[in-house]
């Protein structure tokens, strides 16, 4: 099988296509052909050895994929070769096939092919949980979210949109603002021109219900002062670099509730909250609901890929289209 390899810890541009033996299952694992595979920004840092969990070299990188399982060790129990699976692990999706534990896979929703279903299950579990699980979401509230064209923002915009929630997004440019926009924001702001924490108090009559960050930085105070009282702030990332720290003030003035959201430590600890979610992703998917893919490019270039993400070149998410 063919498979993208870091065998030194640097740029993206260092990593090189190799043909390796095809993997077999060992008992408790899942060999998976990997079909399609998703740029996520932890692969550049986890590529350069700045994640914060260092993988030694020589290895393949890639974190998160779609594809058709191919054979089950012995003591698996559920799943078969045939099923079409999405799953995510910390290395090992750059390549023609994975070797998983079935509790990093999850079934494709009916209606998504496997391009769509690499950038489905990371982006759009975070937003869900961000929105609804940790976020409270109720039909008509006004719902910010910064980033909101980034992958978690943009799947944040268009799970709160079909959810009836009136959607406020902020980015960083009008180009951004137009993916947002057509994904059902109600309003938007460019961040970088505008006043954020002004914009959204009079876009929203006075303040949001919500907010969803992923971004950090300096905008989230803003938005956190733009917040009703009573209202909820959730923090997802810190795509901008700085983690902010937030005077207490501000959240006890205005009986504000600030929640974290992690997806790994969150599937752990709460398996129903996940089963729930899972159907109604689903639900929404058969509904016609799909991942904003810009760009599909064939595994010879995942270098190039991701030397895209690592300089904020690259638009929307590209897919790696492994049989491609
Ligand atoms: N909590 C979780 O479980 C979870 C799950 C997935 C991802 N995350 C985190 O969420 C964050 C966003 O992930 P993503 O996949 O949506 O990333 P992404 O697709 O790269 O989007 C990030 C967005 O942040 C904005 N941004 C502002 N300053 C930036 C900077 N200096 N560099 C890069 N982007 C900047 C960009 O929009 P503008 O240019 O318009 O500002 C961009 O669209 C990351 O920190 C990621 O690690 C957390």
């Amino acid at each position: 099988m063919r498979a993208v390899r870091c065998e030194a810890h640097g740029a993206p541009e260092t990593l090189v296509l190799r043909d390796l033996p095809d993997l077999t299952a060992r008992p408790g694992q899942v060999v998976v052909d990997i079909h399609a595979a998703a740029l996520n920004f932890p692969d550049v840092l986890t590529v350069a050895d700045r994640y914060q969990v260092s993988t030694p070299v020589p290895f393949t990188p890639g974190s998160e994929f779609a594809g058709v399982v191919r054979e089950v060790g012995d003591g698996v129990t559920d799943w078969s070769p045939g099923d079409r699976v999405m799953g995510t692990r910390a290395v090992g999706a750059f390549a023609e096939q994975i070797a998983a534990a079935p509790a990093d896979l999850r079934v494709v929703p009916e209606g998504l092919d496997l391009v769509h279903a690499a950038v489905f299950q990371v982006t759009y579990s975070t937003a869900y949980h961000s929105l609804v699980t940790a976020g409270g979401l109720r039909v008509g509230e006004w719902v910010v979210v910064l980033g909101a064209s980034g992958g978690v923002g943009s799947a944040t915009v268009d799970i709160a949109h079909r959810l009836g929630a009136r959607v406020l997004a902020a980015a960083s440019d009008p180009r951004r603002l137009e993916l947002a926009v057509r994904l059902g924001a109600d309003a938007s702001i460019d961040y970088a021109t505008e006043d954020l924490k002004g914009r959204i108090k009079e876009i929203t009559d006075g303040g949001s219900d919500l907010v969803v960050d992923p971004v950090g930085g300096a905008y989230a105070e803003q938005a956190l002062r733009a917040i009703r009282w009573g209202g909820r702030f959730v923090s997802v990332g810190f795509a901008a670099g700085d983690v902010p720290r937030i005077p207490l003030n501000l959240v006890l003035l205005k009986n504000v509730t600030v929640r974290g959201m992690e997806l790994r430590s969150w599937s752990q600890q709460m398996p129903e909250a996940f089963a729930a979610a899972d159907a109604e992703l689903a639900r929404l998917v058969a509904e016609g609901m799909r991942p904003e893919v810009s760009r599909t490019r064939p595994l010879t270039e995942t270098a190039k890929a991701l030397a895209d993400v690592a300089r904020r070149k690259a638009l929307g998410k590209t897919v790696i289209d492994v049989r491609g």
